[in-house]
């Protein structure tokens, strides 16, 4: 198969850990006999650098050419980069969400799986840990306050902002069907997260839910506030399925149960439109603390590699060889600074790069 992907290495640790999810695609690529064309192309603050912008309609029109986006992270250090003198809307984060609404990528995928060999890496009790758990978290990704209207000005002068809210049931319905497929692969059961009890919004997307859930008789379906939701992440993570959210409290719980995970640089992530298109990406963000260092985790980003082989390419067999591999050398005792325990040997991110290559 012949397979076109954006490359947007991006910002911070974006580029190493790019580079040593190409080298596995291409490993990929060897053995099974596929051919992976890259294109470059810029996004967050190294676009601000070169074109002032933090993604360009050119970058866009070029990747809506392509099969897949395969992303690393975007954004430095909000207290000290320049970038961050910039107004908000020229900002690196606002590139990413111009590309996730420019590409309609509605459904973010954010698996949470605690591997056994991590168990140590997970700061919950050793009791719960012990279970294990394996969730997916479906985050809808271009609507609710994120892409509200949005103003600050004086009122009676009083300065006062405003961020909106708002869902319509089309916008619910399509991210709640994806949910229920999912869960129809996995095993069956849909947590839908929400504040029905305070928000319109919410009670809109619990009877849209409802609805959906209708159609899925043997999915188990059931509602759970999101306070609440957030104190199950660390009391019970071993009762979630697919957890089904908004935009918001998606954001919020996929990087609660990230944490819980060892490592955030675990934790790879598909965002979805309605075609196969998608755009993968490490859910960990740029970490310009630890940049150009060679010491970050790339196993985050090459298991979003797998996705995008699963989600937008159909190549299970080839998505289940990275996943295996990347078991494999967790099995092997391999560990970037982040996973290690005290006194465990580390490898470097390209040494990981490498060492989950060879193995697929
Ligand atoms: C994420 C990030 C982004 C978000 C930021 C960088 C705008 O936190 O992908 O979770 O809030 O969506
Ligand atoms: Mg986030």
């Amino acid at each position: 198969m012949n397979c076109n992907i954006a490359v947007i290495k991006g910002d911070g640790i974006g580029p190493e850990v790019v580079t040593e999810a190409m080298k596995v695609l291409d490993a990929v690529g060897k053995k099974y006999g596929h051919t992976f064309n890259y294109e470059q192309l810029l996004m967050g603050g190294c676009s601000i650098d070169k074109y002032g912008e933090p993604l360009t309609d050119e970058t866009v029109a070029i990747a809506k050419t392509k099969d897949a986006v395969l992303l690393g992270s975007i954004g430095g250090n909000t207290q000290t980069s320049p970038w961050y003198k910039l107004p908000p809307n020229k900002r690196p984060e606002a590139g990413l969400l111009k590309i996730r609404k420019e590409l309609g990528l509605f459904a973010n995928l954010r698996p949470a799986y605690l591997y056994p060999e991590l168990k140590e890496a997970c700061p919950l009790k050793e009791s719960v840990a012990e279970r294990g758990f394996d969730m997916m978290i479906m985050r809808e990704l271009t609507g609710g306050l994120y892409f509200g209207d949005r103003y600050t000005k004086e009122v009676d002068g009083v300065m006062t902002a405003v961020d909106t809210l708002t869902y319509n049931e089309n916008e619910i319905r399509r991210i709640a069907v994806k949910g229920f497929d999912i869960a129809m692969k996995r095993r069956k059961k849909v947590t839908l997260v929400d504040k029905a009890n305070v928000l319109d919004s919410s009670r809109l997307w619990r009877k849209v839910t409802e609805e959906v859930a209708k159609d899925y008789p043997e999915v188990t379906y059931e509602t759970m506030l999101v306070d609440n939701a957030a104190m199950q992440l660390v009391k019970d993570p071993a009762q979630f399925d697919v957890m089904l959210t908004e935009n918001m409290f998606g954001d919020i719980l996929s990087d609660e149960a990230s944490m819980i995970t060892g490592s955030i640089g675990m934790l790879s992530s598909a965002s979805l439109n309605e075609t196969k298109f998608g755009l993968y990406e490490p859910s960990g963000g740029s970490a310009p603390d630890i940049a150009g260092q060679n010491i970050a985790n790339p196993i985050a980003t090459i298991l979003s590699a797998a996705m995008m082989l699963k989600f937008t390419f159909d190549l299970d067999k080839e998505a289940d060889a990275i996943e295996n591999a990347v078991k494999k050398v967790l099995e092997e005792g391999y560990r970037t600074i982040d996973i290690a325990k005290p006194g465990e040997p580390q490898v470097k991110c390209d040494e990981m790069g490498t060492l989950i290559a060879e193995r697929v």
